[in-house]
Parts: structure tokens; C-alpha cells; sequence
């Protein structure tokens, strides 16, 4: 039996919907949600995600600006704007796009973000509240996944997910997100042992490695839930993600497209931490 296609097009557009509702309630009062994208260097890949972002939230009523530095920049200037973004008052969300160029100490820049204001959640102190479960703005690519499982109605507590990579943006969040939620946790990288061995008994398995469809079908369980993270560009220049689609999706109990599956979601939950970082500045400057 072929797998339930899960609609990240669909659910993302549900996400965007609640998210324009709260920044239109938000600018009636006076305070406009608002976004600065910090980008270093002409990556191409980034620079389409910088784009659609911005598109994301002039559709959302999100005010946005694109903060763009060549590649020869040098950290600080980076961070001095990143000290005048945290000043500002109409820019609720500071995010910056990684990777960034390699002679960045990227976690520097990073924590130079106001914590109140970093809507990717990658400073520390965020971090920090993840481990704890009490985190304000969970990673959007991991927290885009949890939505769907949600509203997939998936099951999470007492199953066992297996996530495939280690990332600091995806596969190390993920495996607390669903740790916290009652899952058994097996974290694996593109470079562990008989891979197969573990991605077999996954319930949940989310990949997130950048190997186009290194994913097939005797790798999965049957039934279970696959999430594919992956973007990959092939030679023909069409997208695969890390996942082979097509065999799986005939094993498989759930999985998502690529694209049109956690893509479109990442957005969304950018879209939804920026609305939550502009409704508690307005709290607090009601309060002050
Ligand atoms: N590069 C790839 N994914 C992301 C993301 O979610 N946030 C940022 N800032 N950079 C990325």
C-alpha cells in the first residue's frame, strides 16, 4: 500500500494563515512585526532561501529587511549590525543565514543576537532552554517536522525515532523535540555502521544528511514515518531530497515530498517565532 503524502504545502499555508490573523491583531495595536535577515557572502543556495523569506513575510504582513555584506567583511562589522538590529525597535527577529564564510566563528556571531529577538534559535541561551524543555523559539526546520506530526496525528510517545545526521540546525534539536515529546531517541550520522540496521526499526525516521536518496526501501520499516530534510540539487537540475521517494513511499506509512514537504514548513515556523517575538516586545513595553 503506497504511503499518506504529508502536505507540507497545505499545513504550511494553515501556519501562515494563523500567523497573518496575529501580526494583523499586533499592527492594529500599533506594533508591526519585524524581521532583519543578516547574509554574508553570495552562496547561492542561501540567497534563495533569503529571498523567499523575505516574499514569506511581505505576504504574512511581516515587516522585513535583507541586511546583505560581501564576503570579504570582517566578523565584526557583522556584529556591529547585529548590536544595532538588537536596538531596534521595529525589527523583532534577527536571523542569520548559515553557513556563514568559513574565516566566521559563526557561534560568536551568533551569540551576539539578542536573545529575545533570535527567532532561529541557535544562541545559546535557546539552546540552553531546549535541553530543558522550555524553550520560546524551538529551530524552525525541526519544529516545522513536530507541527506535522501533530497535525498528522502521528504518534510520538513511546515510539522509537531514529533521525539520520547531527546538525546543530536540524538533527541535534530534532532528537530533543522528540525526546521531550516521549519518543526513544537514536541519533545516526551519514557515517555510521550498518546504517540500515537502525534506520529498519525507526517508527519515525527523519533524515538530514545532504545524500541525495540515500534513503530506499530496505531501509524502512513498514509503516513507519519518514521525514525527509533533504534539498538536494541534481545534475539535471532537478531538487531530490535525501530520501528515494518513488520505493519508499511504497513501504512507508507516512512521508513527505521534497519539495513541498518540510521546505515550505521551515518558513512557516520563521514566520510564527517572529509574530511570538513581536508579542512579547509588546507585552513588555506595556509593561514598562
Ligand atoms: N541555513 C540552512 N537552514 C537554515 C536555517 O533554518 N536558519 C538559518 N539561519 N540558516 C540556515
Amino acid at each position: 500500500m503506497s504511503a499518506k503524502i504529508i502536505d507540507g504545502k497545505r499545513l504550511s499555508q494553515e501556519v501562515r494563515t494563523e500567523c497573518q490573523a496575529r501580526a494583523a491583531r499586533l499592527a492594529g495595536k500599533g506594533t508591526q512585526p519585524g524581521l532583519a535577515v543578516v547574509i554574508v557572502g553570495d552562496n547561492p543556495a542561501s540567497t534563495v532561501y533569503v529571498r523567499n523569506k523575505a516574499k514569506a513575510c511581505s505576504e504574512t504582513g511581516i515587516y522585513s529587511e535583507v541586511h546583505e555584506f560581501a564576503e570579504s567583511t570582517t566578523e565584526e562589522e557583522v556584529i556591529g549590525r547585529i548590536q544595532e538590529l538588537n536596538r531596534d525597535a521595529k525589527i523583532h527577529g534577527i536571523l542569520v543565514q548559515l553557513p556563514l564564510p568559513r574565516h566566521f566563528d559563526s557561534s560568536k556571531v551568533i551569540a551576539s543576537v539578542a536573545v529575545e529577538k533570535d527567532v532561529d534559535g541557535f544562541h545559546l541561551y535557546n539552546v540552553g532552554a531546549l535541553v530543558t524543555g522550555s524553550s520560546i523559539f524551538p529551530p524552525c526546520t525541526p519544529n516545522g517536522v513536530m507541527k506535522m506530526l501533530e497535525k498528522y496525528d502521528i504518534p510520538i510517545e513511546g515510539q522509537h525515532a531514529v533521525i539520520v545526521g547531527r546538525s546543530n540546525i536540524v538533527g541535534k534539536p530534532m532528537a530533543l523535540m522528540l525526546l521531550h515529546e516521549g519518543a526513544t531517541v537514536t541519533i545516526c550520522t551519514s557515517r555510521t555502521r550498518h546504517l540500515s540496521e537502525y534506520t529498519s526499526r525507526a517508527d519515525i525516521l527523519v533524515v538530514a544528511v545532504g545524500k541525495p536518496r540515500m534513503i530506499t526501501a530496505p531501509m524502512v520499516k513498514p509503516g513507519a514515518t519518514v521525514i525527509d530534510v533533504g534539498i538536494n540539487r541534481l545534475p539535471d537540475g532537478k531538487l531530490a531530497g535525501d530520501v528515494d521517494f518513488e520505493s519508499v513511499k511504497e513501504k512507508a506509512g507516512y512521508i513527505t515530498p521534497v519539495p513541498g514537504g518540510v521546505g515550505p514548513m521551515t518558513i512557516a515556523m520563521l514566520l510564527y517565532n517572529t509574530v511570538v517575538a513581536a508579542e512579547q516586545a509588546y507585552v513588555r513595553l506595556q509593561g514598562s
